[in-house]
């Protein structure tokens, strides 16, 4: 397969792992984003999970060297990419941006470079509209927190070539995750079962069957989920779920997929979860806490 060098696009919360387990791999990595905060912010958020590492004895002083010199922030789109085998875009969940980021992208690579993008719900044949080697591009979609979750979802559109298929498998392996095939539909094996689990439990809280915790419970000692629903919405980002809600709704044109206004409402309110502080929680303590709901 022969990897050396990976750059990732976009320095958030999936960004910033991912360039996190392509620097563990001993991969070349770059770290892009088009904002120098969010590209700190990223760095910084390696660097404390390394640290953090450290502190529990999972990674050692010299592991976290050799890694971070793998690791190089680049807020110039065209070094960033400049002689890589391998782009994982992780920018928001917008199509237009994607397909401009591939179609640019591709000028400065060459035309062995694969290209993948780690989105949820978006349908890969689309972002590939418009790219010179459409074959080149694959979902590579990763989990939060990425350098702890251990699957690897990757998607193909009719067009992926099989040789970018099995780099992806082995640049899957690589990076210590299992990964699974799956076709070009829409919300693909995870995000379709998961987000429908999240806005079932949201409808739950809104009709006031439970409290968030003994929902989350429910789902945590009743069915050994490793965490509760809204918890887990929390985790992700509420607009991240809300965004995928609702392009299943429009994709399936299924109302039933549509975001519950609760949802919609705290989305609204920035309330957007841990990376906010407050979602569907109460995080700036450290823990989750009950916390007021708006009306909606
Ligand atoms: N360095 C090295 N290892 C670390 C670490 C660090 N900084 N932090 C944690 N770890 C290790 C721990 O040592 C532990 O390893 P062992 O199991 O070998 O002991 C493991 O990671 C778990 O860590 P914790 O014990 O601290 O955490 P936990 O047991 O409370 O689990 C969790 C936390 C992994 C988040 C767990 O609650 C979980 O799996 N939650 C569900 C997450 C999930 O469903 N994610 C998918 C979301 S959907 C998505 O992302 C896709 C999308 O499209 C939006």
């Amino acid at each position: 397969m022969g990897i050396t060098k990976v750059t990732v696009i976009g320095a958030g919360t999936m960004g910033a792992g991912i360039a996190q387990v392509c620097a563990q791999a001993g991969w070349q990595t770059t770290l892009y984003d088009a904002y120098p905060e969010g590209l700190d912010r990223g760095m910084k958020r390696i660097d404390a999970f390394w640290d953090k590492g450290i502190a529990r004895g999972k990674t050692t002083a010299e592991q976290k060297r050799q890694w971070s010199e793998n690791l190089t922030a680049e807020q110039d789109l065209s070094k960033a990419v400049n002689k890589c085998d391998l782009v994982i875009e992780a920018v928001p969940e917008i199509l237009e941006l994607k397909q401009k980021i591939f179609r640019e992208v591709e000028q400065y690579c060459s035309r062995q470079t694969i290209f993948a993008t780690n989105t949820s719900s978006l349908s890969i044949a689309k972002i590939a509209q418009g790219m010179d080697n459409p074959g080149n591009l694959i979902g590579m979609h990763f989990f939060n927190p990425v350098p702890i979750m251990k699957l690897l979802e990757l998607v193909k559109h009719d067009g992926t070539n099989k040789s970018t298929v099995e780099f992806a498998q082995a640049a899957g392996l690589a990076m210590g995750k299992t990964t699974i095939l799956v076709n070009d539909v829409p919300g693909f094996a995870t995000s379709r079962l998961g987000v429908v689990l999240g806005n079932e439990a949201i409808r739950m809280l809104a009709d006031g069957v439970a409290s968030a915790k003994d929902i989350d419970t429910a789902m945590v000692l009743g069915y050994k989920h490793p965490m509760g629903p809204l918890a887990l919405t929390d985790l992700v980002g509420l607009d991240v779920r809300r965004d995928i809600l609702k392009n299943l709704q429009q994709s399936f044109g299924d109302d039933s997929y549509a975001p519950h206004p609760l949802l919609e409402k705290l989305v609204q309110e920035n309330r957007l979860g841990k990376k906010t502080g407050v979602g569907i929680y109460d995080w700036t303590s450290g823990e989750a806490s009950e916390t007021e709901l708006p009306e909606f």
